[in-house]
């Protein structure tokens, strides 16, 4: 579905030099125009879209950066893997309603010579930085600094699918005085319940298949403690349980404060129950926010993001959360269920 752009809107350009960004902006920026960044990777998908359409409804001008950070990347098989697919994104973009097309070279985003790094103390030494290591935290920070350096947005676009991620960004914002709005949307899922990810397309159906584990794992503790359960312990081996059934073990599996991240061993109000795992040589990673209470849309046919105890603060609707039992079904059954792209 595209976006409207505003009336006499020229087409998105694609640039590749931060000068060039920098000239195009320059105008909009003279004229008081509101500037949205999203931030991305490329091999787009409708998480990322969902970024992009949130940002042309907030903003005059809408500027998507597509740029695999080599810095983030711990492992040298996943960046070489990483897909890269400009003609695809540049459609992608287009269609939902980017501006402009930001995708620098390496050299230009890292240029000889280039010596300082950005980082984020705390928050990012746990979940993703205890399993991937300093250097992938470092990497996001240093990188997202620079891409707000370049483009000067009035607001940027992160979605909570990388819930940690959000968490350091807006840490880093704060911390260092940055005088842009983060907003963070809802994750966006397959119709089964896996959470959309770049990564996805490297799946054999039989690990796309098998990757439905991590979505069971959340909903299965979610369920669990709107039936009343609060110990984290007993959340935690109710997620670990649903993922059994389809060979996937957690590499960590965990409830923790949603702002500090710190672990819990009660749900009280609300708490973070994140996850990531191997699916063959593929590494993925999902998280909720699980609610103590039942969200009122529960038992919905057709689900909003909260329904399984998800949230954010878009306001886009999610794909069609799938129902409890569809999962109960592939645990019970121990067949993962059909995957469904
Ligand atoms: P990437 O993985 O390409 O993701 C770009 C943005 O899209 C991130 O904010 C991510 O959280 C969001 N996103 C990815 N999948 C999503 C989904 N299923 N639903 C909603 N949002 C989703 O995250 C990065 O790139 C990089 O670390 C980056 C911030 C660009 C820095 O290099």
């Amino acid at each position: 579905m595209s976006q409207a752009k505003p009336p006499f809107a020229l087409p998105m350009r694609t640039l590749r030099t931060v000068g060039e960004l920098r000239a195009a902006l320059a105008p909009d920026r003279r004229a008081g125009l509101k500037i949205g960044l999203v931030p991305t990777m490329g091999a787009l998908h409708e998480g990322h879209l969902s970024l992009i359409r949130r940002a042309r409804r907030q903003c005059d001008r809408v500027v998507v950066s597509l740029f695999v950070n080599p810095a983030q990347f711990n492992e040298r098989s996943d960046l070489e893997h990483y897909p890269r697919r400009e003609q695809h994104d540049t459609d992608l973009a287009a269609t939902a309603g980017a501006d402009l097309l930001f995708v620098p070279s390496v050299e230009e985003v890292y240029p000889a010579g280039f010596a300082t790094s950005v980082e984020v103390l705390g928050v990012t030494e746990r979940l993703e930085g205890a399993a991937r290591g300093s250097a992938h935290f470092r990497g996001v920070t240093t990188v997202v600094t620079k891409l707000l350096g370049m483009a000067l947005p009035d607001i940027a676009y992160f979605g909570q699918k990388d819930a940690q991620q959000v968490v350091v960004i807006r840490h880093l914002v704060r911390d260092l005085n940055l005088p842009v709005q983060i907003e963070t949307c809802p994750t966006v899922r397959e119709p089964d319940g896996l959470a959309m990810s770049s990564r996805n397309a490297l799946l054999t159906p039989d690990e796309r298949a098998r990757a439905l584990a991590l979505y069971g794992a959340l909903s299965a503790a979610a369920e669990h403690a709107w039936s009343g359960e609060r110990s984290a312990e007993a959340l935690l081996d109710t997620a670990r349980a649903a993922m059994a059934p389809f060979a996937v073990e957690p590499e960590y599996l965990a409830l923790v404060d949603p702002d500090t991240l710190e672990p819990v061993t009660r749900l009280d109000e609300s708490a973070l129950l994140a996850v990531a795992a191997h699916v063959g040589a593929i590494r993925l990673i999902d998280n909720i926010t699980i609610h103590a209470t039942v969200p009122s849309s529960r038992g919905e046919s057709h689900r909003s993001t909260n329904a399984t105890g998800l949230d954010g603060n878009c306001g886009v609707t999610d794909p069609q959360i799938p129902t409890s039992h569809i999962l109960r079904q592939a645990i019970s059954s121990k067949e993962p269920a059909t995957c469904s792209a």
